[in-house]
């Protein structure tokens, strides 16, 4: 289960569950470290302030928080989009911020990201948005063809393969991103407010579709402002306020 520190307000790590048990010697067992991480933008706005947080493998971590409060930057800075300005993060026992070029890569293969806003490229087709990321690492057509029709299954857009995203709603434009960012099976998943543009039935249809795919094995840490979605789900919590991190209960 995650386990949340924060200089700010304990000394000593929180479990976020009873009954967890914290094992920090175990880094193998960890996805996600944060070690004292402060993000200080150049304008001098600070995103993250002395974060540390542990994320075990196959964990499901809800981060909350209010507009402004560091939700995006938390994420960003486990893909490497930003470097810490103190601390470390290290994602699946790599220190993010001593990767460079093809080693960063690399991670970023192991790590699938889902955007509030869909991020599809509007004259491809929704198969076509699926296998770019595949054909961009070289991945052989057999293996291509072997991998996008469970995957379009899995996100219930089977019969949509053919449809350019223009052609399909908002709840399955997110989908088909759902299905670009699991298509090449990473073990890490981090939704930056995934359902932040869809309504209840299909914010309901996508967390399913995480909580599935969480079931299977993967990491996923879903960043969202819809309190009921996180009662609903019943997995651990923590809030980001003014760039501090918060245990939830
Ligand atoms: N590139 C940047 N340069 C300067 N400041 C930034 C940058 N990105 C984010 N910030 C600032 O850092 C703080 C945290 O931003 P962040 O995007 O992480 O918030 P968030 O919790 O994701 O918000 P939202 O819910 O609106 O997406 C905000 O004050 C924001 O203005
Ligand atoms: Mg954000």
């Amino acid at each position: 289960m995650p386990v949340l520190t924060n200089t700010q307000t304990t000394d000593k790590p929180v479990e976020l569950q009873e009954g967890c048990s914290q094992q920090p010697n175990e880094s193998g067992s960890l996805m996600v470290q944060l070690r004292s991480v402060t993000k200080t933008y150049t304008n001098g706005i600070d995103g993250l302030l002395d974060v540390n947080l542990e994320i075990k493998k196959k964990d499901f971590l809800f981060i909350t928080g209010h507009s402004g409060s560091g939700k995006s930057t938390l994420l960003k800075l486990l893909y490497g989009e930003e470097l810490p300005t103190k601390g470390e993060v290290i994602v699946d026992e790599l220190n993010v911020a001593t990767l460079r070029g093809d080693r960063l890569s690399l991670l970023r293969r192991r790590i699938g990201i889902i955007f509030q806003d869909y991020k599809l490229i509007p004259q491809r087709t929704v198969a076509e948005n699926v296998i770019l990321v595949l054909q961009a690492q070289g991945y052989t057509r057999k293996e291509i063809q072997r991998r996008l029709e469970p995957t379009l299954k899995l996100v219930g857009l089977l019969t949509k393969a053919d449809c350019f995203p223009d052609q399909l709603s908002g709840g399955e434009q997110q989908r088909v991103s759902i299905a670009r960012a699991i298509v090449a099976t990473p073990p890490l998943i981090l939704a930056d407010e995934p359902t932040g543009n869809l309504d209840p039935d299909n914010s309901w249809q996508v967390m399913q579709i995480l909580q599935k795919l969480n079931k299977f094995g993967a990491t996923v840490i879903v960043t969202t402002h819809d309190e009921q979605l996180v009662r609903r789900c019943n997995h651990p919590v923590v809030q980001v306020r003014n760039g501090i991190l918060h245990r939830k209960d």
